[in-house]
C-alpha cells in the first residue's frame, strides 16, 4: 500500500460508496430488548433509566405486539416480584410473574416471538444476593444454589421460553440447568449464558430498577474481575461444555477486547449486552445536549458488532429499529 495509488478516501466519496464497502450492520433481528414485568402491575417510569416504563403482563403483550411489526422480534424478562424470600425461591413459581407473562406472550404471539428469561435470584432474595447466603458467614453458596437455578429455569421452560440466560455466574449452573432440561424433555430450549459477566458500576441502574441491589457486601465474590480477559475465556469455555448454545459478553462498551477475542475463539454465536449504566450515560448526556443521541446509540452498536458480537441486549432497541425503518 502506498500513496497515492491507494487514497482511502476514495472509498468514502459518497454515502452510496460508504454503505456499498461497509463492513459492519446494525440490523432490526440482532437485538434483544430487555424489559420489566412487575407483579403489582404498575407502569411508572422508571427513575434510573430515562425513557424506560416498568410493564403489566398486559402492557407487555401490547408493547410486544407494537414492536414484532416494526421488527423487533427478541425479548428478555426481568421480573419485579412482590415477596421475596431468603433462598429466592418464589423466582421458580409457575404463577410468578414472569412465568405469567411468558405463557401470555407465547399463547398470543407463538414462534414470531423470541421470549428470553433471565435466570436469576437476585430480585427475588431478601438480601439481594444472586445466590443463597450462608447466615453464619455472608459467603454466598454455589452448590446449594445450583437446585433453585434449575428450578428456576424449567418452570421459564415449562411457561414456554424459547430462551434461558443464567446471569447469577454461579459455577455450573449452565451444565445443571442443561441437565435438568433435557430430563424434562426441553431439549428445544437454548441457553443463552452471561459467560463473561463482569463486576460493573454499570449496573446501578438496573438494581434500582429491578429493586435488586445488594444488601450487604458486592458481587465480587462471584462475578468477574475488570482485569482479567483470560478468565473470561475460561468461563466460556466451561459454559460450553456445560451445554450453553449463545454466549454472552457483560457489559458490551468496555469489554469490547472481550467480545473481541470470544468471536475469534469460539464458533458459537456471541452476544453483548450494553447495560442500563451505557444507557442511561448516553440518555444523561444527550438530555444535557453533549451529544447527538440517534448518533451516538448507533455508533455504540455498530462498535459491538464490529468487536463481533452477532447479538446486542440494549434498551435502545425500540428507538433503533424506529431510527433503522426510517431508512437512515
Ligand atoms: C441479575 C442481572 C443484572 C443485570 C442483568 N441481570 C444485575 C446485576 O448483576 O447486578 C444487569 C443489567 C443491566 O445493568 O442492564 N443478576
Amino acid at each position: 500500500m502506498e500513496f497515492p495509488r491507494t487514497r482511502m478516501r476514495r472509498y468514502r466519496k459518497s454515502e452510496a460508496i460508504r454503505d456499498l464497502v461497509a463492513e459492519t450492520d446494525v440490523k432490526p433481528e440482532d437485538l434483544v430488548y430487555p424489559v420489566f414485568v412487575r407483579e403489582d402491575g404498575r407502569r411508572d417510569e422508571i427513575d434510573s433509566m430515562p425513557g424506560q416504563r416498568y410493564h403489566s403482563v398486559g402492557s407487555l403483550i401490547e408493547e410486544v405486539g407494537k414492536l414484532l411489526d416494526k421488527g423487533l422480534k427478541a425479548f428478555i424478562l426481568f421480573g419485579v416480584p412482590e415477596k421475596k424470600d431468603p433462598e429466592g425461591r418464589s423466582a421458580a413459581d409457575p404463577e410468578g410473574v414472569v412465568q405469567r407473562a411468558v405463557r401470555a406472550l407465547k399463547d398470543e404471539y407463538g414462534d414470531e416471538v423470541v421470549v428470553i428469561t433471565d435466570v436469576c435470584l437476585c430480585q427475588y432474595t431478601t438480601h439481594g444476593h444472586c445466590g443463597i447466603v450462608d447466615e453464619d458467614t455472608g459467603k454466598i453458596l454455589n452448590d446449594p444454589t445450583l437446585e433453585v437455578l434449575a428450578e428456576v429455569a424449567l418452570s421459564h421452560a415449562e411457561a414456554g421460553a424459547d430462551v434461558v440466560a443464567p446471569s447469577d455466574m454461579m459455577d455450573g449452573r449452565v451444565g445443571v440447568i442443561r441437565e435438568r432440561l433435557e430430563e424434562e424433555g426441553f431439549d428445544d430450549v437454548l441457553i443463552m449464558s452471561y459467560a463473561a459477566k463482569y463486576h460493573s458500576a454499570f449496573y446501578g441502574p438496573f438494581r434500582e430498577a429491578a429493586e435488586s441491589a445488594p444488601e450487604f457486601g458486592d458481587r465480587s465474590t462471584y462475578q468477574m474481575d475488570p482485569r482479567c480477559l483470560r478468565q473470561a475465556m475460561m468461563e466460556m469455555e466451561l459454559d460450553v461444555e456445560e451445554g450453553a448454545d449463545i454466549l454472552m459478553v457483560k457489559p458490551a462498551l468496555p469489554y469490547l477486547d472481550v467480545i473481541r477475542e470470544a468471536r475469534r475463539r469460539f464458533d458459537h454465536p456471541i452476544a453483548a449486552y450494553q447495560v442500563s449504566g451505557e444507557y442511561s450515560m448516553i440518555k444523561a448526556a444527550a438530555s444535557e445536549g453533549y451529544i447527538d443521541e440517534k448518533a451516538a446509540v448507533l455508533e455504540t452498536l455498530t462498535s459491538i458488532k464490529r468487536a463481533g458480537a452477532d447479538i446486542i441486549l440494549t434498551y435502545f432497541a425500540p428507538e433503533v429499529v424506529g431510527w433503522l425503518s426510517e431508512g437512515s
